[in-house]
């Protein structure tokens, strides 16, 4: 059983919440896939099922050219124990964004996933088809229109609910990449579990906090002169 958890911020009309849902049904339409979504809110009572998981997607709208404040507040609680004790080492990480703007910055904001992603010691998952819509033959109901690369890019027009925007390619887009990022988590997970356990068995195993959120960087490293 592979475990996914899609861990997203979505506030102004719900569309990176469409999204969510969207990548959710694509990763469980895997066959052995445990799949759940769980708000950035929320993050305090999912710990354990964030340190259980195999594969986490982050998700979070691009607000003035980067994540969203609220999400980046839950990355900041990953800057302790997770970050320095090293518990997300080598898990699956992908991430998708949606702005209001066909560009609207949104590359920005899945750069800094992959920054958060990679400080954290995890395997960064990129979309796995070609851009759509950039020929003359090219269509918005193309799979994957903004042709991105890094991770779904998705464009919701302002001023519709979340129903109409994003539009069925975006939706489509992140349930692909749902499906593919759980496809290549469960390859990956039986191949961990048959690694050494001095390699990082440990943090599968045993070096797992039980606190209710875990200790910030202040709580392990004492303050300059304190
Ligand atoms: C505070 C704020 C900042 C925003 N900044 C941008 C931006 O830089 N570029 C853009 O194209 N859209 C921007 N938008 C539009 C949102 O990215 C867009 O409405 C998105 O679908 C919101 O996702 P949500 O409904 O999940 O919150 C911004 C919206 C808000 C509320």
């Amino acid at each position: 059983m592979a475990v996914v958890t899609v861990i997203y911020h979505s506030q102004y009309r719900g569309a990176t919440e469409a999204l969510a849902r969207a990548v959710a049904d694509g990763a469980a339409s895997v066959p052995d896939t445990d799949v759940a979504q769980v708000r950035v809110e929320d993050a305090d009572s999912h710990w354990e099922r964030l340190h259980d998981s195999d594969a986490i997607v982050f998700g979070t709208p691009t607000y003035i050219g980067g994540v969203s404040a609220r999400f980046k507040e839950f990355i900041e609680k990953l800057a302790g124990e997770v970050w320095l004790k090293r518990l997300w080492l080598n898990k699956i990480a992908a991430g998708f964004t949606v702005s209001a703007g066909r560009s609207g910055d949104k590359l920005a904001s899945l750069q800094q996933l992959t920054i958060f992603a990679a400080q954290l010691g995890m395997i960064w998952v990129p979309v796995r088809i070609t851009g759509g819509n950039y020929s003359s033959r090219g269509s918005e109901d193309d799979l994957n229109r903004m042709a991105g690369y890094l991770g779904v890019m998705a464009q919701a027009n302002i001023d519709e609910p979340s129903d109409l925007a994003p539009p069925p390619s975006d939706i489509r887009t992140a349930q692909m990449h749902g499906h593919h990022v759980a496809s290549v988590t469960r390859q990956y997970a039986c191949g961990r579990r048959t690694l050494p356990v001095d390699y990082d068995q440990w943090a599968l195993t045993t070096a797992r906090t039980t606190a209710p959120q875990p200790a910030s960087l202040y709580d392990l490293v004492p303050k300059p002169g304190s």
